[in-house]
């Protein structure tokens, strides 16, 4: 054999799969419908139960209609849905966007953010991101070779009933500490998944400071800006005193209209930001898919007139309440969310057998995969164990909870309710 040719069998992989744990199998495959009872209730997957609403499917059904937006879009996004980001946005970021060098649509907000890693991280460049994080940051960071640092919020100590997601806090010297030479931005995701947090105004002046100690850029997540409850103030860091110039502001249309699988998203930033981001989607994606950015676009046009997301909002509000409601009776603790759709119970006084029937994916992994699993066998309903969100040396902090989604209808809650009566004689 010559000396050059490598030896028979499979051809081997990028070894950028073994980084950001992407080939470990993911939490999502491991709790998915498919490996759950058939009428296990689903708070698992954070994805909506019901539709997007009717007007804007409309709009899609009708953009399905028209040649041009059956084609290719321009890589920067339909210029409908750059001009209606700029009318929802502008008031709110308190400037007037420039649909040609502010505002770049992508696939969904995921894909945004991979783009802006591509464009911004060199090797080893690190990114500092508060846990839990919203795990698809970890592989997006790591392939393209940045380094993922982890600053824990810290939930308070001892909780016994309800406490808020404002509870879970930012250690300044903790985070301070993460900073190193290497450091090249920061994600900030309020309102945050899977905490529910809506960070402060003070808590983002201090990050804030530190970007600009630092020189930093900030990716400033905020997909559920429109789910923020109990008339609490959502602040955009971009809005801070010298800090649009260094923030990227990421949305997301599969939140805002019930729509998590059309993958429309946008990024909102100063050009120096966008440009280069611009040219990495591109060579990514291309652009994103258009019949659906049309649909976006009626969508952000339409819903202030048609008071959409007050109404989304009551709605939402209502669905948390049947949670907990719930969650208060059984006398557990949890986090009230004050923003996003997601409660994380206290699930560490679940009691179950240790030669329970678990499946392999579940064993070797935190506890709380156990008792997630448990929970979702013999209640029924699923949920998510919170340790994914955490890097190996924190994953304490997350093992003690469970993130129950409820971005599901009201019958579908009060159903999920009813069964979580059962779970009270499995808590010790
Ligand atoms: C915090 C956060 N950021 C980004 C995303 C991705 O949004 P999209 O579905 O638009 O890619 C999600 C989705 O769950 C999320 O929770």
């Amino acid at each position: 054999m010559s000396a050059h040719r490598p030896p028979p069998g499979p051809v081997k992989f990028s070894s950028r799969l073994e980084t950001g744990r992407a080939l470990a199998e993911d939490v999502w495959s491991i709790f998915n419908v498919a490996n759950l009872p058939a009428d296990c209730i689903n708070l698992g997957q954070g994805y909506m139960n019901f539709l997007p609403p009717e007007w804007v499917r409309t709009a899609a059904e009708e953009a399905l209609k028209v040649v041009a937006t059956n084609h290719y879009s321009h890589p920067k996004g339909r210029l409908r849905l750059r001009e209606a980001i700029k009318k929802a946005y502008s008031p709110q970021l308190n400037r007037d966007l420039d649909v040609e060098k502010e505002i770049l649509v992508t696939s969904g907000a995921n894909e945004g953010q991979y783009s802006v890693f591509t464009a911004f991280l060199d090797k080893d460049d690190e990114v500092i991101m508060f846990e839990p994080f919203f795990d698809q940051y970890l592989p997006s960071v790591t392939f393209n070779d940045g380094k993922p640092v982890y600053v824990p919020l810290r939930p308070p100590a001892n909780a016994t009933g309800k406490f808020s997601s404002d509870d879970w806090k930012i250690n300044p010297e903790e985070l301070r500490a993460a900073i190193t030479p290497r450091t090249k931005m920061i994600i900030v995701n309020t309102p945050h998944n899977p905490v529910g947090k809506v960070f402060t105004r003070a808590e983002l002046e201090l990050i804030a400071d530190l970007a600009k100690e630092f020189n930093l850029l900030v990716m400033a997540d905020e997909v559920y800006d429109r789910l923020v409850f109990d008339g609490k103030e959502h602040v955009r860091i971009a809005n801070l005193p010298g800090m649009w110039e260094r923030t990227v502001t990421v949305g997301s249309a599969g939140k805002g209209f019930a729509a998590t699988g059309w993958r429309v998203g946008w990024l909102i930033g100063p050009e120096h930001i966008i440009r280069p981001t611009l040219a990495a989607t591109t060579r990514i994606v291309f652009c994103s898919n258009s019949p659906l950015q049309e649909a976006a676009a009626v969508g952000l046009e339409e819903a202030e007139e048609r008071g959409f997301f007050k109404k989304q909002l009551e709605e939402y509000t209502e669905r948390r309440q049947v949670l907990t409601d719930c969650f208060d009776d059984l006398g557990i603790p949890y986090t009230n969310p004050e923003g996003s759709y997601f409660i994380l119970l206290d699930i560490s006084k679940v009691k179950f057998p240790e030669d329970y029937p678990f499946p392999e994916s579940v064993l070797g992994r935190g506890r709380d995969f156990k008792a997630c699993w448990f929970i979702a066998i013999e209640v029924g309903v699923s949920s998510i164990p919170v340790s994914e969100f955490y890097c190996i040396e924190h994953a304490n902090i997350g093992e003690v909870y469970g993130r129950f989604a409820f971005c599901k209808d009201v019958d579908t809650l009060k159903r999920a309710a009813e069964r979580f009566k059962k779970l009270k004689q499995y808590i010790v």
